[in-house]
């Protein structure tokens, strides 16, 4: 989306406004005057490199990076070596993804010194971490600007106070009540997008950095999120996906509290929007509102991500999930009924301190009971700051890798039976790109979250087509348009 200013007209010479947008409009316009005289100095464009780490949620708020980085007068260049202004939005749910950044950030550092104009930002989760800023400050002075979750809105003028001061900027909020709307933002794909229902969470895992990082849950204004989402479908955009680290509990901090379920109804009546999509769903929120709204929904899609993490009833109470093996398996057993092509994903985390042969048990028998079309699985990570982190019976690395390797076989050989069933049905499926491999063939999404190539052409993108499903591979299906 792509706010229609007029950044040429506002007045520079008089002090910036308090009010949001308004005061980011005018970084923006201020900004987009001091990148277009380093761009003359330079004598050439300047461009810029956004590079994501982690979920869903960080890819939204990149767009909007982006969105900030083009307003100003930035080009987008695809390699990072050559690019002068390059910003990580970072993740920080398990460590490698920390080492990750450390590591390329030690490259960075010799690009740097052979460009004037390079500029290198950090962002994300990760710089909510105290530890991590004053790592940065002592070993990595060549960064211009850190900043974190809360204030991403305000790029623009973290860049313009980089500019004119010609130190290292840094700008991190514990936590924050405010949501800024109308910003610019440019989407990755021009046929769908992420739209942000809620901010944070209030949930604390015992295993998870996520509340800590991301501070207290707070919903969107409801019709902020339809008009944003109207905007999005008369701009050509099919397919939403509405994004919360717990959809299920959104609108309760409302003025006027709203149900999760009450929301999609009113996004259904969106003309033009074909698709629905929604992620993440906390079992312990999960309304029979919410089941029989899907059930009737012509455009919510028949996939639900619901995580598990553990299927050991003890397990799930050290991780302070607030449910149990059987409530869960109930409610898979309630949607089933319901929705009976509903396809189900889920995280599982092995390793948890404290997690014996018999829990790691539980964890398998609730993968064979449920048969997951696919699952995320991840070796459990100490996070410092959580309360699992100084949990007693951290289990050693040889058992944990043993258990990962088990269960990961495990969840494939069932996804592999579980995605074959569709094989010989017609079904919708969303275009989404040229085959990596073989630009004779096209990549779609059924509407369950599975792929499907099959011949096709780029004028296709975007478009929702019926193809037969002819043969499954695993996790992917070979089709034809019919
Ligand atoms: N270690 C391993 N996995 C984790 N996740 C969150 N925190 C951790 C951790 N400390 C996983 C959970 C969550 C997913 C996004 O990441 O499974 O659902
Ligand atoms: Fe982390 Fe739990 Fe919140 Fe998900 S619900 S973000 S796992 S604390």
């Amino acid at each position: 989306m792509n706010v229609n200013i007029d950044y040429e007209q506002i007045d520079l010479s008089k002090p910036a406004p308090i009010e949001e947008p308004q005061r980011q409009y005018y970084f923006i316009a201020k900004a987009r005057k001091l990148v277009k005289e380093l761009s003359e100095k330079a004598g050439r464009p300047l461009t810029y490199i956004t590079q994501t780490f982690g979920c869903q949620m960080n890819a939204r708020d990149s767009e909007k990076l982006t969105g900030i980085l083009e307003q100003i007068g930035y080009i987008e260049e695809t390699e990072e070596e050559k690019a002068d202004f390059v910003i990580y939005n970072t993740c920080t749910v398990r460590e490698n993804a920390n080492q990750r950044v450390y590591g390329r950030l030690g490259q960075l550092q010799h690009v740097k010194k052979a460009n004037p104009y390079m500029m290198i930002g950090l962002c994300g989760c990760m710089m909510q971490e105290p530890e991590v800023v004053e790592k940065l400050k002592k070993s990595y002075r060549f960064i211009d600007l850190v900043f974190g979750t809360h204030n991403i809105y305000k790029f623009a003028e973290l860049i313009v106070t980089r500019l004119e001061s010609e130190r290292m900027v840094i700008d991190i909020w514990k936590d924050t009540d405010k949501i800024v709307e109308d910003l610019p933002s440019e989407r990755k794909f021009s046929f769908k997008s992420g739209v942000n229902i809620m901010f944070g969470c209030n949930n604390f895992c015992s295993y998870c950095i996520v509340p800590y990082v991301r501070g207290r849950e707070r919903s969107r204004d409801p019709k902020d999120i339809i008009r944003e989402i109207e905007q999005l479908a008369a701009d050509g955009v099919v397919e939403i996906m509405l994004l919360g680290q717990n959809v299920n509990s959104y609108g309760k901090g409302l003025k006027e509290p709203v149900t999760f379920a009450q929301l999609l109804e009113e996004i259904e009546k969106v003309d033009g929007i074909e698709r629905i999509r929604f992620m993440t769903s906390h079992p312990k929120d999960l309304s029979d509102e919410l089941i029989e709204v899907m059930a009737k929904s012509k455009k919510i899609c028949k996939h639900l991500h619901l995580p598990v993490q553990s299927g050991s009833t003890r397990i799930l109470e050290k991780m302070n999930r607030r449910y149990t093996k059987e409530h869960y398996l109930n409610l898979v057993d309630k949607i089933k009924k319901a929705i009976p092509d509903m396809s189900l994903t889920t995280d599982i985390i092995v390793g948890f301190p404290g997690e014996t042969e018999e829990d790691f048990q539980e964890t398998l028998d609730v993968v064979r009971k449920v048969r997951y079309d696919s699952a995320f699985t991840f070796i459990y990570s100490k996070r410092t700051g959580t309360p699992a982190a100084v949990m007693e019976e951290q289990i050693p690395e040889d058992v944990v890798k043993d258990r990962f390797d088990r269960l990961l076989k495990e969840v494939q050989s069932i996804s592999s039976e579980v995605c074959s069933v569709h094989t010989g049905t017609v079904q919708k499926v969303l275009v989404e790109s040229l085959n990596d491999h073989d630009s004779t063939l096209v990549t779609g999404r059924l509407s369950n979250n599975i792929l499907v190539h099959f011949p096709g052409n780029e004028e296709m993108i975007g478009s929702i087509v019926d193809v037969k499903l002819h043969t499954c591979k695993g996790f992917y299906y070979l089709g034809e348009m019919v």
